[in-house]
């Protein structure tokens, strides 16, 4: 009896020390958490206007919901401040609601990469905003020399920069240019400017995109889109929720 419980004795010690820690260190590391980009992005300290635009087009949810199912994991290229700052004046308010969601969505990838990975990519990489018009690619270039990895848009080129955040499932690196897409702002896509003419690229939108218009706003003419600007905002921003609600149940 007195051998038992000598024995016993450190063992549910151990135990119990064992188990006190356990507790302690849970909520501690808590990488399983869940993944709030506003949240990463606030502690980087300089993503005011990333964050709000994450906000209005309601991207930022959609990607704290979606890191959540993807097997895959996330890549996001954080613009700072500063970089939206350097744009041309009246770029991002020239963009309707549609291209503002198609530009941000330029800036995240459907799949984790580490730098080291960046390095080796195979050109282009995808985007979440690739497949959204027909016939373009919406694909993001990386060279790289040394450690130091390089973002190719076609229109400019960049450094990939510290990352906020370097752990699977989302990656997040600071950038500090604002990834222009070839698409929107090259050459042969000159951005729109409000004039009394049917929409350019409609013939790029896809079918499922149509009907939402219609849908949508089921009382007005689509021409109607073009007269006043506020209502154009308002009511485009309407449609790129939809759209991207949309996207997704898809
Ligand atoms: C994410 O973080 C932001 C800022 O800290 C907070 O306002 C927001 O409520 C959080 N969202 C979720 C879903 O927890
Ligand atoms: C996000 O947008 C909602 C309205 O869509 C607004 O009420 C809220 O203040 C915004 N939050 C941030 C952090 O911009
Ligand atoms: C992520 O998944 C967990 C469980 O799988 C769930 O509890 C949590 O609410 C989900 N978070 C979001 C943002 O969907
Ligand atoms: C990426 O590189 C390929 C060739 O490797 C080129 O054809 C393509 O235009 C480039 N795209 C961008 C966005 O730089
Ligand atoms: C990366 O881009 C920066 C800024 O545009 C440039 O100065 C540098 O030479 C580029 N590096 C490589 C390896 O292309």
């Amino acid at each position: 009896m007195a051998t038992i419980h000598l024995t016993l004795a450190p063992l549910l010690l151990l135990l119990l020390v064992a188990g006190i820690t356990a507790q302690r260190a849970a909520p501690a590391p808590g990488p399983a958490g869940p993944i709030n980009i506003t949240a990463i992005l606030e502690k980087g300290g300089q993503f005011v206007t990333l964050i709000r635009l994450l906000n209005t087009t309601q991207i930022g949810s959609q990607i704290n919901i979606q890191i959540n199912s993807s097997t895959e994991g996330m890549t996001i290229f954080a613009p700072t401040d500063n970089a939206f700052q350097n744009l041309k004046p009246g770029t991002l308010n020239k963009l309707s609601s549609d291209d503002q969601v198609k530009l941000i969505l330029y800036h995240v990838s459907p799949k984790f990469y580490t730098l080291d990975d960046l390095l080796s990519v195979s050109n282009p990489v995808r985007t979440q905003a690739s497949g959204r018009d027909r016939g373009t690619v919406y694909g993001l270039n990386f060279t790289g020399q040394g450690n130091q990895v390089n973002v190719s848009t076609g229109m400019i080129e960049t450094r990939v920069s510290t990352a906020l955040r370097p752990e699977r499932p989302l990656a997040v690196y600071v950038v500090d240019m604002v990834l222009l897409p070839e698409e929107m702002f090259g050459e042969r896509k000159i951005v729109p400017v409000p004039a009394p003419s049917p929409q350019a690229k409609s013939p790029d939108v896809s079918d499922d995109v149509d009907s939402t218009r219609k849908a949508a706003a089921p009382t007005r003419p689509t021409s109607e889109r073009s007269g006043s600007g506020e209502m154009k905002v308002g009511l485009g921003f309407g449609l790129g929720l939809v759209m991207l609600c949309l996207k997704f149940l898809i």
